[in-house]
Protein backbone atom coordinates (compact mmCIF):
# COMPACT_ATOMS: atom_id res chain seq x y z
CA UNK A 1 0.00 0.00 0.00
CA UNK A 2 1.73 3.68 -0.84
CA UNK A 3 1.55 6.14 1.68
CA UNK A 4 3.99 8.59 1.01
CA UNK A 5 5.57 9.68 -2.53
CA UNK A 6 7.90 12.46 -3.33
CA UNK A 7 8.31 14.44 -6.58
CA UNK A 8 11.19 15.89 -7.74
CA UNK A 9 11.62 18.15 -11.15
CA UNK A 10 14.83 18.02 -12.81
CA UNK A 11 16.77 19.94 -15.73
CA UNK A 12 15.56 23.35 -17.44
CA UNK A 13 12.63 24.49 -16.26
CA UNK A 14 8.89 24.27 -18.66
CA UNK A 15 5.98 25.95 -18.06
CA UNK A 16 3.54 23.19 -16.33
CA UNK A 17 6.10 21.66 -13.84
CA UNK A 18 3.46 23.24 -11.14
CA UNK A 19 0.41 21.98 -12.52
CA UNK A 20 1.89 18.54 -13.02
CA UNK A 21 2.94 18.73 -9.30
CA UNK A 22 -0.81 20.49 -8.44
CA UNK A 23 -2.05 16.84 -10.50
CA UNK A 24 -0.03 14.56 -8.43
CA UNK A 25 -0.52 16.32 -5.05
CA UNK A 26 -4.34 16.42 -5.27
CA UNK A 27 -4.90 12.80 -6.68
CA UNK A 28 -2.61 11.48 -3.75
CA UNK A 29 -4.33 13.74 -0.99
CA UNK A 30 -7.60 12.08 -2.59
CA UNK A 31 -6.64 8.41 -1.67
CA UNK A 32 -4.61 9.54 1.81
CA UNK A 33 -1.26 9.64 0.61
CA UNK A 34 1.31 11.95 2.31
CA UNK A 35 3.17 13.89 -0.65
CA UNK A 36 6.60 15.92 -0.49
CA UNK A 37 8.63 17.51 -2.70
CA UNK A 38 12.55 17.44 -3.17
CA UNK A 39 13.95 20.63 -3.47
CA UNK A 40 15.95 21.24 -6.50
CA UNK A 41 15.46 18.05 -8.22
CA UNK A 42 18.15 15.36 -7.96
CA UNK A 43 19.97 17.63 -5.81
CA UNK A 44 17.42 17.41 -2.97
CA UNK A 45 17.76 13.88 -3.41
CA UNK A 46 21.49 13.49 -2.51
CA UNK A 47 21.16 16.35 0.48
CA UNK A 48 17.66 14.90 1.62
CA UNK A 49 16.25 18.47 1.47
CA UNK A 50 12.46 17.69 1.30
CA UNK A 51 9.42 19.92 1.76
CA UNK A 52 5.41 18.55 2.55
CA UNK A 53 2.98 19.68 -0.23
CA UNK A 54 -0.41 19.54 0.41
CA UNK A 55 -3.55 21.72 -0.52
CA UNK A 56 -2.93 24.21 2.72
CA UNK A 57 0.48 25.07 1.58
CA UNK A 58 2.75 25.69 -1.50
CA UNK A 59 1.07 23.72 -3.67
CA UNK A 60 -1.74 25.88 -3.68
CA UNK A 61 -2.52 28.26 -6.78
CA UNK A 62 -0.08 27.03 -8.56
CA UNK A 63 -1.99 25.71 -11.49
CA UNK A 64 -0.61 28.07 -14.16
CA UNK A 65 2.41 29.40 -12.63
CA UNK A 66 5.55 29.39 -14.24
CA UNK A 67 8.95 27.57 -12.85
CA UNK A 68 8.67 25.18 -10.13
CA UNK A 69 7.66 25.36 -6.79
CA UNK A 70 10.29 23.09 -5.56
CA UNK A 71 13.05 24.00 -7.87
CA UNK A 72 14.94 22.42 -10.47
CA UNK A 73 18.76 21.40 -10.98
CA UNK A 74 19.78 21.35 -14.55
CA UNK A 75 23.38 19.56 -13.84
CA UNK A 76 23.12 17.04 -11.28
CA UNK A 77 23.91 13.46 -12.54
CA UNK A 78 24.39 12.26 -8.94
CA UNK A 79 26.31 9.34 -10.38
CA UNK A 80 28.94 10.89 -11.89
CA UNK A 81 28.48 14.35 -9.44
CA UNK A 82 31.11 16.89 -9.94
CA UNK A 83 32.88 17.57 -6.50
CA UNK A 84 36.34 19.08 -5.29
CA UNK A 85 38.79 17.58 -3.16
CA UNK A 86 42.11 18.63 -2.51
CA UNK A 87 41.66 21.84 -4.89
CA UNK A 88 41.17 18.43 -7.58
CA UNK A 89 37.63 18.48 -9.51
CA UNK A 90 36.74 14.94 -9.25
CA UNK A 91 33.53 12.84 -10.79
CA UNK A 92 31.60 10.52 -7.65
CA UNK A 93 29.11 8.20 -7.93
CA UNK A 94 26.80 9.14 -5.02
CA UNK A 95 23.57 7.44 -6.01
CA UNK A 96 23.76 5.12 -3.62
CA UNK A 97 23.02 7.89 -0.66
CA UNK A 98 20.36 8.73 -2.24
CA UNK A 99 18.78 5.54 -2.10
CA UNK A 100 19.74 4.85 1.47
CA UNK A 101 18.08 8.97 1.65
CA UNK A 102 14.53 7.61 0.27
CA UNK A 103 14.63 4.14 2.40
CA UNK A 104 15.69 6.29 5.68
CA UNK A 105 12.65 8.49 5.10
CA UNK A 106 10.37 5.71 3.81
CA UNK A 107 9.12 7.29 0.26
CA UNK A 108 7.01 4.44 -1.01
CA UNK A 109 7.37 5.84 -4.66
CA UNK A 110 9.06 8.67 -6.23
CA UNK A 111 8.41 10.65 -9.69
CA UNK A 112 10.91 12.21 -11.91
CA UNK A 113 9.23 15.24 -13.47
CA UNK A 114 12.32 15.81 -16.78
CA UNK A 115 13.65 15.29 -19.87
CA UNK A 116 15.96 12.30 -21.59
CA UNK A 117 18.62 12.98 -19.08
CA UNK A 118 16.13 12.85 -15.57
CA UNK A 119 14.68 9.65 -17.18
CA UNK A 120 17.67 7.93 -17.35
CA UNK A 121 19.22 8.80 -14.11
CA UNK A 122 15.60 7.53 -12.97
CA UNK A 123 15.93 4.43 -14.63
CA UNK A 124 19.28 4.12 -13.12
CA UNK A 125 17.78 4.56 -9.61
CA UNK A 126 15.54 1.63 -10.94
CA UNK A 127 18.08 -1.02 -11.24
CA UNK A 128 19.46 -0.09 -7.72
CA UNK A 129 15.73 -1.03 -6.59
CA UNK A 130 13.73 2.62 -5.93
CA UNK A 131 10.04 2.57 -6.87
CA UNK A 132 10.62 5.40 -9.91
CA UNK A 133 8.01 7.09 -12.38
CA UNK A 134 8.78 9.61 -14.93
CA UNK A 135 6.79 12.20 -16.20
CA UNK A 136 8.02 13.13 -19.58
CA UNK A 137 8.97 16.48 -19.52
CA UNK A 138 11.13 19.43 -22.05
CA UNK A 139 10.12 22.25 -24.39
CA UNK A 140 12.65 20.53 -27.02
CA UNK A 141 9.66 17.57 -27.21
CA UNK A 142 12.36 14.73 -27.58
CA UNK A 143 11.63 12.20 -25.18
CA UNK A 144 11.41 8.72 -26.57
CA UNK A 145 8.27 6.76 -26.45
CA UNK A 146 5.81 9.75 -25.87
CA UNK A 147 4.26 11.86 -28.64
CA UNK A 148 4.38 15.18 -26.40
CA UNK A 149 6.06 16.44 -23.24
CA UNK A 150 4.60 19.17 -21.45
CA UNK A 151 6.21 22.43 -21.77
CA UNK A 152 6.52 21.91 -25.65
CA UNK A 153 2.86 23.04 -26.24
CA UNK A 154 3.67 26.69 -24.25
CA UNK A 155 7.11 27.05 -25.78
CA UNK A 156 5.65 26.76 -29.63
CA UNK A 157 2.96 29.11 -28.39
CA UNK A 158 5.37 31.50 -27.36
CA UNK A 159 7.65 31.04 -30.61
CA UNK A 160 4.72 31.13 -32.99
CA UNK A 161 3.74 34.70 -31.24
CA UNK A 162 7.16 35.95 -31.82
CA UNK A 163 7.02 34.73 -35.60
CA UNK A 164 3.62 36.92 -36.08
CA UNK A 165 5.47 40.21 -34.36
CA UNK A 166 8.58 39.93 -36.68
CA UNK A 167 6.19 39.31 -39.69
CA UNK A 168 4.82 43.15 -39.49
CA UNK A 169 8.28 44.64 -38.89
CA UNK A 170 9.70 42.11 -41.95
CA UNK A 171 7.37 43.65 -43.87
CA UNK A 172 7.65 46.95 -42.91
CA UNK A 173 11.06 46.86 -43.34
CA UNK A 174 11.91 44.91 -46.15
CA UNK A 175 13.85 42.57 -44.51
CA UNK A 176 14.78 38.68 -43.65
CA UNK A 177 13.96 38.56 -39.94
CA UNK A 178 15.42 35.21 -38.52
CA UNK A 179 14.23 33.80 -35.32
CA UNK A 180 16.66 31.43 -33.19
CA UNK A 181 14.52 28.77 -31.11
CA UNK A 182 15.45 26.29 -28.83
CA UNK A 183 15.53 22.39 -29.20
CA UNK A 184 19.20 21.19 -29.33
CA UNK A 185 18.81 17.94 -31.13
CA UNK A 186 14.98 18.21 -31.93
CA UNK A 187 13.71 20.88 -34.40
CA UNK A 188 10.08 20.06 -33.41
CA UNK A 189 9.85 23.78 -31.83
CA UNK A 190 10.95 25.16 -34.99
CA UNK A 191 9.31 23.08 -37.35
CA UNK A 192 6.13 23.38 -35.23
CA UNK A 193 6.12 27.16 -34.78
CA UNK A 194 7.08 27.63 -38.68
CA UNK A 195 4.10 26.31 -39.55
CA UNK A 196 1.83 28.04 -37.17
CA UNK A 197 3.37 31.42 -37.72
CA UNK A 198 3.78 31.03 -41.58
CA UNK A 199 7.03 31.29 -42.04
CA UNK A 200 9.12 30.73 -45.24
CA UNK A 201 12.20 28.87 -43.99
CA UNK A 202 12.87 26.47 -41.16
CA UNK A 203 16.28 24.60 -40.46
CA UNK A 204 16.56 21.80 -38.24
CA UNK A 205 19.17 19.77 -37.00
CA UNK A 206 17.79 17.02 -38.39
CA UNK A 207 18.14 18.29 -42.09
CA UNK A 208 21.86 20.09 -42.04
CA UNK A 209 20.72 22.88 -44.47
CA UNK A 210 22.45 24.19 -47.67
CA UNK A 211 22.02 28.30 -46.65
CA UNK A 212 21.62 28.21 -51.07
CA UNK A 213 18.68 26.65 -50.98
CA UNK A 214 17.10 29.17 -48.21
CA UNK A 215 18.36 31.60 -50.24
CA UNK A 216 16.83 30.46 -53.37
CA UNK A 217 13.27 30.16 -51.80
CA UNK A 218 14.11 34.05 -50.55
CA UNK A 219 14.80 35.04 -54.02
CA UNK A 220 11.22 33.75 -55.63
CA UNK A 221 9.87 35.62 -53.17
CA UNK A 222 11.04 38.45 -53.95
CA UNK A 223 10.21 38.27 -57.69
CA UNK A 224 7.12 37.77 -57.08
CA UNK A 225 6.84 41.38 -54.83
CA UNK A 226 7.65 39.76 -51.10
CA UNK A 227 10.17 41.58 -50.48
CA UNK A 228 10.78 40.15 -46.89
CA UNK A 229 10.71 36.77 -45.56
CA UNK A 230 10.68 34.26 -42.28
CA UNK A 231 12.97 32.25 -41.24
CA UNK A 232 13.43 30.10 -38.24
CA UNK A 233 16.25 28.06 -36.86
CA UNK A 234 16.44 25.40 -34.31
CA UNK A 235 19.71 26.65 -31.88
CA UNK A 236 20.88 22.86 -32.87
CA UNK A 237 20.79 23.49 -36.51
CA UNK A 238 23.74 23.41 -38.65
CA UNK A 239 25.22 23.53 -42.25
CA UNK A 240 25.72 20.15 -44.50
CA UNK A 241 29.21 19.44 -43.79
CA UNK A 242 29.52 22.08 -41.11
CA UNK A 243 29.46 22.13 -37.20
CA UNK A 244 26.66 23.54 -34.50
CA UNK A 245 26.85 26.70 -33.36
CA UNK A 246 28.02 27.01 -29.76
CA UNK A 247 28.63 29.61 -27.11
CA UNK A 248 30.25 27.96 -24.03
CA UNK A 249 31.48 24.87 -22.36
CA UNK A 250 29.87 24.52 -18.72
CA UNK A 251 31.27 22.21 -16.46
CA UNK A 252 28.72 21.00 -15.03
CA UNK A 253 29.85 17.55 -14.19
CA UNK A 254 29.81 14.18 -16.27
CA UNK A 255 26.74 12.72 -17.50
CA UNK A 256 25.47 16.20 -18.10
CA UNK A 257 24.83 18.30 -21.35
CA UNK A 258 28.08 20.62 -21.32
CA UNK A 259 27.96 22.80 -24.39
CA UNK A 260 25.55 26.23 -24.26
CA UNK A 261 24.86 26.50 -27.89
CA UNK A 262 24.61 30.00 -29.87
CA UNK A 263 25.10 31.60 -32.87
CA UNK A 264 23.36 29.58 -35.10
CA UNK A 265 20.90 31.98 -36.43
CA UNK A 266 23.12 34.75 -36.43
CA UNK A 267 25.09 32.77 -38.39
CA UNK A 268 21.96 32.18 -40.78
CA UNK A 269 21.36 36.17 -40.78
CA UNK A 270 24.70 36.74 -42.27
CA UNK A 271 24.61 34.34 -44.67
CA UNK A 272 21.24 35.19 -46.61
CA UNK A 273 22.45 39.05 -46.19
CA UNK A 274 25.06 38.54 -48.25
CA UNK A 275 23.43 36.03 -51.08
CA UNK A 276 20.19 37.93 -51.39
CA UNK A 277 21.02 41.42 -50.73
CA UNK A 278 18.36 42.36 -48.26
CA UNK A 279 18.85 43.62 -45.08
CA UNK A 280 18.65 40.69 -42.18
CA UNK A 281 18.21 40.69 -38.13
CA UNK A 282 18.69 37.68 -36.27
CA UNK A 283 16.14 37.49 -32.66
CA UNK A 284 17.47 35.03 -30.24
CA UNK A 285 13.91 33.60 -28.39
CA UNK A 286 15.96 32.05 -25.45
CA UNK A 287 14.33 31.72 -22.45
CA UNK A 288 11.06 33.51 -22.74
CA UNK A 289 9.97 30.21 -24.12
CA UNK A 290 10.49 28.32 -20.90
CA UNK A 291 9.11 31.13 -18.80
CA UNK A 292 5.90 31.98 -17.70
CA UNK A 293 2.57 30.89 -17.55
CA UNK A 294 1.57 27.41 -19.70
CA UNK A 295 -1.37 27.41 -22.72
CA UNK A 296 -4.57 25.53 -21.64
CA UNK A 297 -3.00 22.58 -23.69
CA UNK A 298 -0.29 22.46 -21.28
CA UNK A 299 -2.07 22.77 -18.45
CA UNK A 300 -4.15 19.68 -19.28
CA UNK A 301 -1.63 17.93 -20.58
CA UNK A 302 0.66 18.22 -17.38
CA UNK A 303 -2.56 17.49 -14.98
CA UNK A 304 -3.29 14.45 -16.99
CA UNK A 305 0.18 13.60 -16.45
CA UNK A 306 0.76 14.15 -13.24
CA UNK A 307 -3.01 12.52 -12.04
CA UNK A 308 -2.19 9.18 -14.64
CA UNK A 309 1.58 9.02 -12.67
CA UNK A 310 -0.23 9.05 -8.85
CA UNK A 311 -2.44 6.23 -10.31
CA UNK A 312 0.29 4.38 -11.96
CA UNK A 313 1.77 4.37 -7.89
CA UNK A 314 -1.83 3.27 -6.68
CA UNK A 315 -1.66 0.13 -9.03
CA UNK A 316 2.19 -0.07 -7.87
CA UNK A 317 3.28 0.24 -11.34
CA UNK A 318 7.00 1.24 -10.94
CA UNK A 319 9.99 1.73 -13.28
CA UNK A 320 7.65 3.34 -15.83
CA UNK A 321 7.29 6.98 -17.57
CA UNK A 322 3.89 7.79 -18.49
CA UNK A 323 3.13 8.89 -22.12
CA UNK A 324 0.90 10.28 -24.77
CA UNK A 325 -0.15 7.69 -27.24
CA UNK A 326 -2.18 8.88 -30.44
CA UNK A 327 -4.02 11.16 -28.33
CA UNK A 328 -4.38 8.47 -25.14
CA UNK A 329 -2.19 8.76 -21.77
CA UNK A 330 -0.25 5.38 -21.39
CA UNK A 331 2.80 4.21 -19.68
CA UNK A 332 6.02 2.45 -21.19
CA UNK A 333 9.15 1.07 -19.43
CA UNK A 334 12.05 2.93 -18.46
CA UNK A 335 14.30 0.75 -20.09
CA UNK A 336 12.79 1.30 -23.29
CA UNK A 337 13.06 5.03 -22.68
CA UNK A 338 16.67 5.25 -22.32
CA UNK A 339 16.96 2.07 -25.33
CA UNK A 340 20.35 1.14 -25.64
CA UNK A 341 21.59 3.36 -22.84
CA UNK A 342 21.94 0.95 -20.60
CA UNK A 343 25.20 1.67 -18.79
CA UNK A 344 24.23 3.18 -15.26
CA UNK A 345 25.07 7.30 -15.04
CA UNK A 346 26.24 7.58 -18.55
CA UNK A 347 24.92 10.40 -20.28
CA UNK A 348 21.57 11.06 -22.58
CA UNK A 349 21.17 12.65 -25.42
CA UNK A 350 23.68 13.73 -27.88
CA UNK A 351 25.20 10.41 -28.16
CA UNK A 352 25.17 7.19 -30.56
CA UNK A 353 23.06 5.07 -28.48
CA UNK A 354 20.64 7.72 -26.56
CA UNK A 355 16.80 7.22 -27.41
CA UNK A 356 15.93 10.67 -28.06
CA UNK A 357 13.09 11.74 -30.23
CA UNK A 358 13.80 13.42 -33.04
CA UNK A 359 11.97 14.37 -36.14
CA UNK A 360 11.82 11.92 -38.66
CA UNK A 361 11.32 12.91 -42.55
CA UNK A 362 7.83 10.85 -42.77
CA UNK A 363 6.66 12.83 -39.87
CA UNK A 364 3.36 14.85 -40.97
CA UNK A 365 4.61 18.10 -39.90
CA UNK A 366 7.57 17.77 -42.40
CA UNK A 367 5.33 16.65 -44.68
CA UNK A 368 2.95 19.47 -44.19
CA UNK A 369 5.47 22.13 -44.68
CA UNK A 370 7.01 20.95 -47.35
CA UNK A 371 3.63 21.04 -48.99
CA UNK A 372 2.98 24.28 -48.31
CA UNK A 373 6.60 25.45 -49.73
CA UNK A 374 8.34 26.04 -46.71
CA UNK A 375 11.62 25.67 -47.13
CA UNK A 376 14.06 22.99 -45.00
CA UNK A 377 17.21 23.80 -46.40
CA UNK A 378 17.58 20.70 -48.67
O1 LIG B 1 16.64 21.01 -23.16
C1 LIG B 1 15.86 22.13 -23.07
C2 LIG B 1 16.67 23.37 -23.33
O2 LIG B 1 15.78 24.43 -23.23
C3 LIG B 1 17.42 23.36 -24.67
O3 LIG B 1 16.61 23.65 -25.75
C4 LIG B 1 18.51 24.35 -24.42
O4 LIG B 1 19.61 24.15 -25.26
C5 LIG B 1 18.86 24.08 -23.02
O5 LIG B 1 17.70 23.57 -22.39
C6 LIG B 1 19.39 25.26 -22.27
O6 LIG B 1 19.71 24.85 -20.99
P1 LIG B 1 20.25 25.78 -19.82
O7 LIG B 1 19.10 26.13 -18.95
O8 LIG B 1 21.19 24.89 -19.08
O9 LIG B 1 20.91 26.97 -20.43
Amino acid sequence: MIKKVAILANGGDVSGFNAVIRGIVKTAENHNVECYGFIEGYKGLLNNEFIRLDKTNIASGILAKGGSIIGSSTNANVFKYKQEENGQVVYKDLSDVCVENVRKDEFDCIFTLGGDSTQKSARDFCVKGLNIIGVPKTIDNDVACTDITFGYNTAVSVATEAIDRLHTTAETHHRIMVLEVMGREAGWIALESAIAGGADVALIPEIPYDIEKAAEKIKRRQEIGKNFSIVVVSEGAFPKGGNISTKNERDGGEGVINVQLGGAGEKVAKELEKLTGLTSRCTVLGYMQRGGTPTAYDRVLSTKYGSKAMELALEEKFGVLTVLKNGKLDYVPLEEVVGDNKELGAVQGGTTNSNVRVVTMDDDLVKTARNIGICLGD
